[in-house]
């Protein structure tokens, strides 16, 4: 039998935990305030900010929106974040990306104070995580540690196989495996012999973004396997980069999409904005 990776409660546990922190900083008269900007209105945009802004409302975070047009410069949009960082009422500041393709994406987060950084991107809070100092750190790849910890899954010394080389996913994932003491291996669309490559893994996170691509060909039995791809079918239903019911039964544990990693994103989100608190 599998275990089946809750991530809807586990980042639940996590909100919870920020909402009694948040709570007893206000008892000592600190609030915190996350300022999100939204460039154009890409459909899929919308509805994540606005479950970060929900969660901030959860939370007892002061959000602060700046819905801007698809028009706006990449210098109206440098002096807006100016303009945050040098605002000390602001803890975090989090630009929804993508942003237009006028707009340098690498320019707006290098703009970003790195002590105000919650998405973790700037290439500061990169550094810091590959050298082991403190940071911020990317919320997605942040949550699958957490997700391995709350289940009771060690990592120390286990063979982890990431597909995947984004910046945001990918590379910090790898990152995080080796602090945690794996051996890491990292693949992408370019690896040869994949599926032997998997098939060593103790632990696979599998960020390929390619609906349902990876089959109990690539699991060796008995693994972890953690699925970050979100997608949604002609039938309206959503599956991962994993197809589930196959790979499941080979499995000891798995995360499902929807309900898996998904969830874990906006609650270290709120985590990095509790904790900007201890490293401001
Ligand atoms: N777009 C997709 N994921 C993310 C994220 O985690 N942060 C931001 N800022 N934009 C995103």
């Amino acid at each position: 039998m599998y275990q089946i990776i809750d991530g809807k409660m586990i980042s639940t546990q996590i909100k919870d935990e920020c909402k009694e922190r948040v709570a007893a900083y206000k008892e000592q008269g600190i609030d915190i305030c996350l300022a999100v900007i939204q460039v154009g209105n890409d459909p899929a945009s919308s509805v994540y900010v606005n479950n970060k802004k929900k969660a901030c409302e959860y939370i007892g975070i002061r959000s602060l929106s700046y819905e801007l047009p698809e028009e706006t410069t990449q210098e109206e949009l440098i002096s807006l974040i100016e303009k945050l960082n040098a605002d000390d009422s602001v803890n975090g500041i989090l630009v929804q990306l993508p942003v237009p393709k006028h707009i340098d994406e690498d320019i707006i987060i290098s703009t970003i104070s790195p002590k105000k950084d919650v998405d973790g991107f700037h290439t500061q809070s990169v550094g810091a995580l590959c050298i082991g100092q403190p940071g911020y750190v990317s919320c997605t790849p942040a949550g699958i540690i957490e997700l391995l910890k709350r289940s009771n899954i060690s990592i120390e010394g286990k063979e982890c196989v990431v597909i995947g080389r984004s910046n945001i996913v990918g590379k910090p994932m790898s990152i995080l495996m080796l602090r945690e003491n794996a051996t890491v291996t990292i693949a992408h669309s370019r690896t040869k012999d994949l599926k032997d490559i998997c098939k060593r893994a103790d632990i696979l996170i599998v960020a390929i973004g390619r609906p349902e691509m990876i089959t109990s060909e690539y699991i060796k039995d008995g693994a972890v396997v953690i699925d970050v791809g979100i997608h949604r079918r002609e039938n309206n239903k959503l599956c991962g980069d994993v197809l589930f019911d196959d790979v499941a039964p080979h499995c000891s544990a798995i995360t499902p999409v929807p309900g898996g990693v998904g969830p874990m994103t906006i609650a270290m989100l709120m985590k990095n904005c509790v904790d900007s608190v201890s490293l401001t």
